[in-house]
């Protein structure tokens, strides 16, 4: 690469992490206190599976990025999304986009597949679950999902697939027990 186009590479990606930095710093729910956790650990200590592209919660959201912005909850709202590859492109289109890891997001850009992320969190198929009833009742990702702003590589460090983590809950937050709440025939 040449020193001119590497140069404008350079000031173009630093307006735009400028830009960014400005609108999160313009948000003040960023500063909000840690956020209690509701589910026990997860005792396995699952190491994180190897994805297509070594995404870090961890760096990203030390740039002030908010979950909402690569995961939204649609309707029926059972499930949260994982982000169009546009979004990830939006940024580097010109940050690191000569890494080798960043090549091969571009190629998934470009052939506008998704990346095939290996997932981390699933419910025994069967079992009624939704993300819905839970965000409206005020639970937050991270009770759910653990401190994920520290996390390096996403793992499935917390028990909450588990049946006793779904009742524990509830019972402290008076939501159903009843087994039909969880389990329909
Ligand atoms: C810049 C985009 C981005 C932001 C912001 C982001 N995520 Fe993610 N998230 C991803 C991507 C990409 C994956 C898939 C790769 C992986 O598992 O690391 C993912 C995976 C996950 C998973 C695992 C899902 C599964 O079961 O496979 C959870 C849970 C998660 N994110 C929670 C969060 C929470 C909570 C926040 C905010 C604190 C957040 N994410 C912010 C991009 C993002
Ligand atoms: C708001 C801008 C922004 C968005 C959106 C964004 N990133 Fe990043 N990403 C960055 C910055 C800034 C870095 C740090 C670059 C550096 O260290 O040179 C980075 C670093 C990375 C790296 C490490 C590159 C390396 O090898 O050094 C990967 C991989 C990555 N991002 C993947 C993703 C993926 C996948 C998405 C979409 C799910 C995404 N990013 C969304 C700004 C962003
Ligand atoms: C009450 C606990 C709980 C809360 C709160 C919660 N999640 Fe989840 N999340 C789960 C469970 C359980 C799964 C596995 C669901 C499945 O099998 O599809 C999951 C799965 C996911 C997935 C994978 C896609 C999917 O829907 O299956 C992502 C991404 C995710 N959660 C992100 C988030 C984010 C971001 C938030 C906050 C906005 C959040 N979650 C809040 C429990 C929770
Ligand atoms: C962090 C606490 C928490 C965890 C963990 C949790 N829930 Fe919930 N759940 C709630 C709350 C609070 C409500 C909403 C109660 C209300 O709106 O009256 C709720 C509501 C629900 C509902 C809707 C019930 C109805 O018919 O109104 C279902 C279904 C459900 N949860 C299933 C699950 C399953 C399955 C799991 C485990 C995989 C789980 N929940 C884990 C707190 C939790
Ligand atoms: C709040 C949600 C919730 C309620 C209420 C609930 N369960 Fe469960 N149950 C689950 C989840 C989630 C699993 C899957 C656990 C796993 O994958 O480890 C499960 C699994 C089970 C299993 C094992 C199923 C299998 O195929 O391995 C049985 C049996 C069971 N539940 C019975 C009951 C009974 C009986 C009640 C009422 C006393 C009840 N459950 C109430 C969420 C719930």
């Amino acid at each position: 690469m040449n020193r001119r186009k590497g140069s404008f590479t350079l000031v173009a990606a630093a307006a735009i992490l400028a830009a960014f930095l400005f609108a999160a710093f313009a948000l003040p729910a960023q500063q909000a206190p840690a956020v209690p956790r509701m589910v026990p650990d997860n005792p396995l200590h699952p190491a994180p599976p190897a994805q297509p592209i070594p995404f870090s919660h961890k760096k990203h959201l030390g740039f002030g990025l908010q979950c909402q912005k690569c995961h939204t909850n649609p309707d029926p709202g059972a499930l949260m999304t994982f982000p169009a590859t546009g979004t990830c492109m939006s940024c580097h289109a010109a940050i690191a986009k000569n890494k080798p890891a960043i090549l091969k997001l571009a190629e998934f850009a470009k052939s506008q597949k998704p990346v095939p992320w290996v997932r981390i969190y699933a419910v025994l198929p069967g079992v009624t679950w939704s993300h819905r009833p839970h965000l409206r009742a005020g639970m937050k990702c991270e009770m759910c999902h653990g401190p994920v702003a520290q996390m390096e590589a996403m793992a499935e460090t917390t028990s909450v697939k588990t049946m006793f983590s779904c009742l524990d809950c509830h019972q402290k937050n008076n939501a159903k027990t009843v087994c039909d709440a969880c389990h329909k025939n």
